[in-house]
């Protein structure tokens, strides 16, 4: 048979939609392709249900849609070297993991186009994962804080959560399951846009949020931005930052995505924020996650 349609139907929430009517285990046509990078870009997180999918499946499907991302701070699983197990022991006391707002690595240079992640075991209960469309949060500023957004570039890093003092760092208790690897790499600071152009949609959006975000780097003359060692001491404009933060998560713009075993998610991070919630102890939880990377051909 001619490839199938796929049977997209969205959540019911400001965005997400579930793909059915594709087979992940085999590789995909150029069609199917098209057809899931246009939903995703109209939806910004698909949700591909009842996906026996293995590490190969995984590695060939998130290949289709750019090269693998860098993932700097985790180790990879054993054999791999671009697939990170998203694990909680059903007993573990670590601090959740992504509990806080973010896109992903958006401290790097080129961050990363998208994020999949594979369902391996999902407790009975709790354990979503949530997204906040962030179109919507830039589009709903007031028109003052939207205008000083539109002209800020700001200051990333990692260090807040992968530096040796950050919160996965020296101090992380001892039995956090994620192989989590910190570094002095992550007081590197890159500079970007606080609201960028999104490549293949042209729609306007904020990008990342406070949390990666350390700094603005303020003009001082009107051109010149200040150099990355000398920014870390610039008193950070919290208040139009945290104003935006503040509406960053807007109930309004938000879906929770509930899992279920086998399932694939993926989503653009360039457009949304997300963030793991807890509510499971005493299950396990396991995902296995790629990195969709910056894909130069779709610019
Ligand atoms: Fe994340």
């Amino acid at each position: 048979m001619a490839d199938a349609k796929l049977d997209i139907r969205p959540s019911g929430a400001p965005i997400g939609a579930a793909v059915r009517g594709v087979d992940l285990t085999a590789p995909l046509t150029d069609e199917q392709v098209a057809a899931i990078r246009a939903a995703w870009l109209e939806h910004q997180v698909l949700a591909f249900p009842d996906q026996p999918m293995n590490d190969d499946d995984l590695e060939r499907f998130t290949l289709r849609f750019g090269p693998f991302g860098e993932d700097p701070f985790f180790a990879a699983i054993e054999g791999r070297h671009h697939i990170a197990a998203i694990q909680r022991g059903a007993n573990e006391t670590s601090p959740l993991f992504a509990e806080n707002w973010h896109a992903d690595w958006t401290f790097q240079e080129f961050g990363p186009d998208g994020t999949c992640l594979h369902s391996r075991i999902v407790p009975p209960v709790g354990g979503n994962t949530e997204f906040v469309d962030q179109y919507a949060v830039y589009e709903a500023l007031p028109e003052d804080l939207r205008a000083w957004a539109d002209a800020t570039d700001v200051w990333h890093s990692a260090r807040g959560g992968y530096a040796p003092d950050g919160l996965y760092g020296e101090g992380d208790p001892d039995d956090r399951s994620m192989a989590i690897r910190p570094s002095s790499a992550a007081y590197a600071m890159q500079r970007h846009p606080l609201v960028r152009v999104h490549p293949e949609t042209g729609r306007r959006t904020l990008y990342s949020c406070l949390g990666y975000i350390i700094g603005v780097a303020e003009p001082d003359d009107g051109r010149r931005f200040i150099p990355a060692d000398e920014a870390a001491t610039v008193e950070l404009d919290h208040g139009r930052l945290g104003e935006i933060y503040g509406l960053q998560h807007d109930e309004r713009f938000r879906y929770s995505h509930v899992w279920e075993p086998d399932m694939l998610l993926m989503w653009d991070n360039r457009c949304v924020l997300h963030r793991a919630t807890g509510g499971y102890d005493g299950h396990e939880r396991l995902l296995h996650r790629t990195t969709i990377g910056y894909n130069a051909d779709v610019r």
